[in-house]
């Protein structure tokens, strides 16, 4: 069975996105990948089975959005809705909860699953010990303010072990596995 890991760009202080919501720069990279950021993307394409994502993290897009990860993707959301195809990928709404959310996208297939933000999804599963590794790409930016990644998490000790460091120009990415 495939890893259940987050994958988010921060700014070096640590947000996902800037204090007005947005991007701020934090995916350059990934729009316009060179050096290793075209391994890391090339990973994320053929190893992705399934994606789980938060209801602000998907947006206001009734037919989905576009992506590359032809997959099923799994959005937590309060409000039922109907599942949608777009080109290959399908939005499912899920209510019941983040376990829900990831059990569903493990029984998509042996891949692994992407939890792709936001933050108040990726901090439900770290602090409910749902993650085996976590990859942040790191952008040399600061922000001063904005969404917290590491936020709410009640306090608890959560030991990460380094498992990879990779450069690209304006990005490094890290990997880390969540120690249990
Ligand atoms: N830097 C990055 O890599 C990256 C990646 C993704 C997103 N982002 C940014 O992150 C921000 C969004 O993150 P966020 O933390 O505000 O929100 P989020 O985690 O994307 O979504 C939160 C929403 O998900 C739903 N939800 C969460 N937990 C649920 C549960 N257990 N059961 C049912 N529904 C649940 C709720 O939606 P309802 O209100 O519909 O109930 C909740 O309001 C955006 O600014 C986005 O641009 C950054």
């Amino acid at each position: 069975m495939g890893k259940v890991f987050l994958d988010m760009a921060v700014s070096l202080d640590g947000f996902v996105s800037g204090p007005n919501g947005e991007d701020g720069g934090l995916h350059d990279w990934y729009f316009a990948p060179s050096g290793n950021a075209t391994l890391i993307l090339d990973e994320l394409l053929h190893g992705v089975g399934a994606m789980v994502l938060g209801k602000r993290a998907f947006g206001d897009q009734p037919d989905g959005f576009d992506t590359p990860y032809k997959v099923p993707h799994f959005v937590l959301s309060h409000a039922a809705k109907d599942t949608v195809e777009r080109d290959g990928a399908t939005f499912s709404f899920v209510t019941d909860g983040v376990e829900s959310a990831l059990e569903q996208a493990k029984a998509a297939g042996d891949k692994d699953v992407c939890v792709a933000g936001g933050a108040n999804v990726a901090q439900q599963c770290l602090k409910a010990g749902l993650l085996d590794e976590v990859q942040l790409h790191l952008v040399p930016v600061l922000f001063g303010g904005g969404l917290r990644l590491f936020d709410h998490l009640g306090g608890q000790r959560i030991e990460l072990e380094r498992t990879r460091v990779l450069e690209s120009p304006g990005v490094t990415h890290l990997k880390f596995r969540v120690v249990k």
